[in-house]
């Protein structure tokens, strides 16, 4: 009975924790990198890594494999065979078209929403409980397609977003201000893409109002002020950092994967984070019917409250006309 009663108590303490399983879905240069975010940065305990390409799929995770050992405790799968996604808590969808140079995300609408309608069931059979994470572009369209074919309630399915545009804005007003990225609360709203826009109004630095911000005492006076030309020309660099990339390496990868698995996180740990995830509006700011960026709280199932965030005049009519933008391609490929 005394054996019993140890026996018992031993094996409560060993329970296993509720399962972090991630699906990865593509294992080009994004879909890689981020398995291996996500396995670094301990946000799953067990990463499948689903891709057409069997020898890509397989080879990648292979490599990522050999280096579990200097990780937080997890495995890593990769099949060509879409049955690896089943169970996963959290699916990632970063299978794609390749943007070129020349090419906007939306002008890879064509090529990718094809891809949603063939995949989303496939992947809603495998793992129907799954919060779906759409990393694909044009993130807003195949957020919008991927709910409509999917037939996911809008909570379920959402898409990265602006999370990385606002990761972006962080970092240049970190190096233009000398503050730290932590303390520099800043996003960027509406389409991930050209007409995306900065929430300078509502954006801080400390607590710091940033269109007050006075600039931090230098020897001969404040340095790092932030004129409306400053935030003009940072606004600029954020829309075209990826073009900048995209010419330089061919793709984005690194702080994509890592705005991902920050999401992702946010899911798996229920820390309901406030994210600019691209999901349903439903009369937000009178905005409807549309997948756009606004901050919103993240936790474990999926996308929660939009934050009404006080918007200035211009800001409210440029996140009007990014969902106009957004609506009118998703209206070319009938959705
Ligand atoms: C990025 O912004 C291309 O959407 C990708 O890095």
């Amino acid at each position: 009975r005394a054996a019993g009663a140890v026996e018992g108590t031993v094996r409560g303490a060993i329970e296993p924790r509720r399962t972090t399983r991630l699906a990865v879905v593509g294992a080009g240069s994004v879909g890689a990198t981020m398995a291996y975010a996500a396995l670094m940065r301990g946000a799953a305990r067990s990463v499948a890594l689903y891709d057409i390409n069997a020898a890509k799929v397989e080879a990648e995770a292979l490599d990522i494999g050999h280096g579990i050992q200097f990780m937080p405790m997890a495995d890593v799968t990769g099949s060509d065979d879409i049955a690896v996604c089943s169970g996963a808590d959290v699916v990632v969808v970063t299978a794609g078209a390749k943007q070129r140079p020349d090419q906007s995300r939306l002008d890879l609408a064509e090529a990718t929403v094809g891809l949603v309608r063939k995949i989303m069931p496939q992947l809603v059979e495998v793992a129907p409980n799954a919060v779906y994470v759409m990393v694909t572009n044009p993130v807003d369209i195949v957020t919008y397609a991927a709910l409509k074919v999917s037939g996911l309630p809008p909570h379920q399915l959402f898409g990265s977003g602006t999370v990385l545009d606002s990761s972006r804005l962080r970092y240049l007003l970190a190096q233009h201000t000398g503050v730290a990225v932590q303390n520099i609360h800043a996003y960027i709203a509406g389409e991930h893409g050209d007409s995306e826009i900065p929430l300078w109004s509502s954006a801080s630095i400390g607590s710091v109002p940033l269109t007050e911000w006075p600039g931090m005492p230098g020897p001969d006076g404040p340095v790092g002020r932030l004129g409306a030309a400053d935030r003009e020309r940072i606004a600029e660099e954020v829309v075209n950092s990826a073009y900048r990339i995209i010419a330089g390496k061919g793709a984005t990868n690194y702080a994509v994967a890592l705005a991902g698995s920050r999401i992702i996180e946010a899911v798996l740990n229920d820390e309901r984070r406030i994210l600019p995830v691209s999901s349903l509006l439903d009369d937000y700011k009178g905005i409807s019917d549309v997948c756009l960026s606004v901050p919103s709280v993240v936790g474990s199932t999926g996308v929660g409250a939009r934050l009404d965030i006080a918007m200035s005049r211009e800001e409210h009519e440029g996140l009007r006309r990014s969902a106009d933008a957004v609506r009118a391609v998703a209206r070319r490929f009938g959705l």
